[in-house]
């Protein structure tokens, strides 16, 4: 299948960033907003992330103009009807995208390769309420999307070798670097990343060490760009305890479920870097420790 226009359903934070992969790589993308409301703020904040890359000299005025020019935004979904390849990043709610999925079957034709952006839900699932399965598959981007060379291609229970082919070329056309993935909860990175920061998590309630020690170590001593409290606050707070959740309600085994912490942090609406607070309290420059994580979290 040849690839000349896209599509993305939900311009949140992913479908954002997946926007603005496939337009700079040259495709006409239409970027449909899901919820109720204008998709103007979507717009302008892509724009603003490609004025920074502007800004900072990485990339030329002519090249923003013309991703700009590459991309529409819309509030109807059969905006999508034309594209051969539709990328969906809405909520993360199983009911939400199996609804989304069958109403894409009768707007699309029956080759367009239908994809989500899952991070943990079954793709599979999503396939089930299709009639033509073989062209749904999962297309897994990482944040920020710009940024993170790999896309997990996730081969559900009746995707056909054409469509996993076909999405590899894409993939390797827009820059990145794909890996097949059979669908089970978490996919590769998720299912490694998740137990690794609920278990910085609970090793910060039994009191081995503070959040920035602990993200000191792990950024000092394994190399990696992001300690385990700044990378959840990074991927959102919310986002992390609902992988946690899909991987345990499939293994059923307590090392995944979420830590009260975590909990607590999402009942109170401290979402991370998105709403300000998490872990660390972005307010202060630099990031402090959240005051509320003062007293035992029980
Ligand atoms: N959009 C576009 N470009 C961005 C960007 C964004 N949102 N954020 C950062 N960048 C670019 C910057 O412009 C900069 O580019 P240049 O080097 O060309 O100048 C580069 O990325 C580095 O950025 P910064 O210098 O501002 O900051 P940094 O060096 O601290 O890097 C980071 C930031 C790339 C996020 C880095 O900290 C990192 O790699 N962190 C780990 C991220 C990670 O693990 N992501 C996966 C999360 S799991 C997931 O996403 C799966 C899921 O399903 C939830």
């Amino acid at each position: 299948m040849e690839i000349s226009k896209v599509g993305i359903i939900g311009v949140g934070t992913m479908g954002l960033g997946i926007a603005q992969v496939c337009a700079q790589a040259g495709y006409p993308v239409v970027a449909v907003k899901a919820t109720p409301g204008s998709w103007e703020k979507a717009k302008k904040s892509l724009e603003n992330s490609l004025n920074r890359s502007v800004e900072r000299g990485k990339m030329k005025p002519e090249e923003r103009d013309a991703i700009v020019s590459r991309l529409v935004f819309s509030n109807d979904e059969r905006a999508v009807a034309d594209c051969q390849l539709v990328i969906e990043s809405v909520i993360e709610n199983i009911d939400t995208k199996k609804d989304l999925f069958k109403r894409l079957e009768s707007i699309c034709g029956p080759d367009t390769l239908l994809t989500t952006n899952t991070s943990t839900l079954s793709v599979t699932a999503m396939m089930a309420v299709c009639k033509y399965r073989e062209r749904i598959a999962g297309l897994h981007f990482f944040n920020p999307a710009p940024v993170m060379k790999l896309v997990e291609i996730i081969h559900a229970f009746e995707t056909s070798e054409d469509a996993i082919s076909s999405l590899n070329s894409f993939c390797t056309k827009i820059g990145k670097d794909p890996v097949i993935v059979q669908d089970t909860t978490g996919f590769i990175v998720n299912r490694l990343l998740t137990p690794y920061m609920l278990n910085a998590i609970r090793m910060l309630e039994r009191g081995t060490g503070t959040i920035s020690s602990i993200d000191h170590a792990m950024k000092s001593g394994a190399g990696l760009p992001m300690g385990p409290f700044e990378l959840a606050d990074y991927i959102g707070l919310d986002v992390v305890e609902a992988m946690a959740l899909n991987i345990f309600m499939d293994v059923r085994h307590e090392h995944h479920a979420p830590p009260h912490t975590l909990t607590r942090l999402v009942q109170l609406g401290y979402l991370g870097r998105k709403s300000g607070k998490g872990f660390y309290d972005y307010s202060q420059k630099p990031p402090v420790q959240n005051p509320s994580l003062q007293r035992p979290v029980v």
